[in-house]
């Protein structure tokens, strides 16, 4: 089981806000933080939450959560997210959304791009896409490397945009050159690709694409599906040229989910603007959210609906780390390269495949593993977890039984004082051999 205590200090909030207050603290904190020493045990007698601070918290011993998200996050985040309510229109809580709207510019490199931080999930970004930038009946191509290709297309669709989808085959990701090939049968006013598919660990090359969409059709927007890609594998939004990064916050943002985060090119806020037909749904309009994004990055307030403002806590305080604290974001990409190599050669060594057919095309912040022959995942998803390390089964409809997924992302990866990557190792590798013989299996 995982118990530590905070490495590092809190993150101060913007503009001195502090996570105390004298309301009785959430039930998140009611095991970690220390009574007063006259307290009775119990809830409604515990000191006031100002007793609480990061010095005194760390999280309850868990399983370990190595699927490719929800990750493991920080007690520094989790602490955050444990913020005292607040109002959404707070002084003291409208710069620490301006924050996050300037700091996830930080990650994806982008000086301009229109950031849109809304209560939701990943889903929530392929609604935005598809009901603000493309119009009933407009063309749009999906590069498709998996199972989130068919529900981004599937979304598209719902929205009345005409979808052409190239598949790649299984384990692969879409050829650039078919994708050129396309560009010049078509006018398309959108391509979307999943950046890594979580289903099958298949990292398409966003640089690559964004190139090809440039130099063969260039008033197309690019729009990158990021859910499992963000702050695990490097994106250059502006000089990569992508008009759209969609995401949340549960997996490489180490936060806990419940954040749909995109950010959209001034180009992509161009189209938008300019389109003539009315957007095509209520709570994910850009009208809508626009003037309130707005708002919060200029120092005031405004609503439309209300903020999940913990989780924006929890946010701001992921954020401070990925941007203004060491490692740099290059020193976390490298970590993750680092860890994926480590995973996926330990695994080669005790004889299992990955998914994806070439090393080119394999992400950095999962992998995705075939069983033996003989093995399923109830003969070896329960053991892992018997050793506290929790893993994914197969998700893509066409081999689902067949094999399954490790998430190395986040803070697993780059506090190796932790040791997850150790532990995955060694419980995967005691796992398997205990699964193998229980059945027979020599493979
Ligand atoms: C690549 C990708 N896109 C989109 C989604 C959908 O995100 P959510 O489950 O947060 O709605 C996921 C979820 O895992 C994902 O991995």
């Amino acid at each position: 089981m995982l118990s530590r205590s905070s490495s590092s200090l809190f993150p101060v909030l913007a503009h001195g806000t502090r996570a105390v207050s004298s309301s009785s603290p959430p039930s998140s904190l009611i095991r970690t933080v220390r009574p007063l020493r006259h307290s009775p045990p119990s809830y409604h007698h515990l000191r006031p939450a100002r007793s609480a601070n990061m010095s005194t918290f760390k999280q309850a011993p868990h399983k370990l959560l190595v699927i490719p998200g929800p990750i493991e996050v920080t007690d520094e985040v989790l602490f955050a997210n444990a913020h005292p309510s607040m109002s959404h229109v707070s002084p003291d809580f409208i710069p620490v959304f301006g924050d996050c709207i300037r700091m996830i510019r930080e990650v994806l490199f982008t000086a301009d791009a229109q950031p849109f931080i809304i209560s939701g999930s990943g889903t929530l970004g392929w609604d935005q896409v598809s009901a603000n930038l493309v119009e009933p009946g407009e063309n749009v191509l999906v590069l498709n490397s998996g199972y989130f290709g068919d529900s981004f297309a599937d979304c598209l669709r719902t929205y009345g945009a005409v979808v052409d989808e190239l598949h790649a085959p299984f384990g692969s990701a879409v050829e650039l050159p078919a994708l050129e090939t396309a560009l010049k049968s078509k006018q398309y006013k959108l391509v979307t690709f999943t950046h890594v598919d979580t289903s099958t660990g298949v990292l398409s090359d966003a640089k690559g694409i964004a190139e090809v969409v440039r130099r063969v059709s260039p008033n197309t927007l690019v729009a990158l599906d990021g859910v499992c890609s963000v702050a695990s594998e490097e994106i250059q939004m502006d000089a990569w040229g992508i008009d759209v990064v969609l995401t949340a916050s549960q997996k490489g943002l180490g936060v806990p989910p419940g954040l749909s985060i995109l950010v959209a090119s001034q180009k992509a806020m161009k189209v938008f603007e300019e389109r003539k037909s009315p957007v095509t749904s209520y709570y994910a309009s850009w009208k809508k959210w626009l003037p309130i994004m707005r708002a919060y990055e200029s120092g005031s307030a405004a609503y439309f609906a209300t903020p999940p403002v913990n989780l924006i806590y929890a946010f701001h305080a992921s954020l401070t780390q990925l941007t203004k604290r060491s490692p740099s974001l290059a020193e976390r990409f490298a970590l993750h390269r680092e860890a994926s190599a480590r995973v996926k050669k330990a695994a080669e060594e005790l004889g299992l495949r990955q998914l994806p057919v070439d090393p080119k095309v394999a992400a950095n912040g999962m992998t995705a593993l075939w069983f033996p022959e003989g093995l399923k995942a109830a003969d070896l998803l329960p053991r892992l977890a018997g050793r506290d390390v929790v893993v994914a089964a197969g998700l893509h409809k066409d081999n689902k039984e067949k094999y399954f997924r490790i998430g190395h992302m986040g803070v697993s990866v780059v506090d190796k004082s932790r040791g997850d990557i150790d532990k995955v190792i060694a419980a995967l590798k005691e796992s398997l051999a205990e699964a193998k013989a229980s059945k027979n299996v020599n493979a």
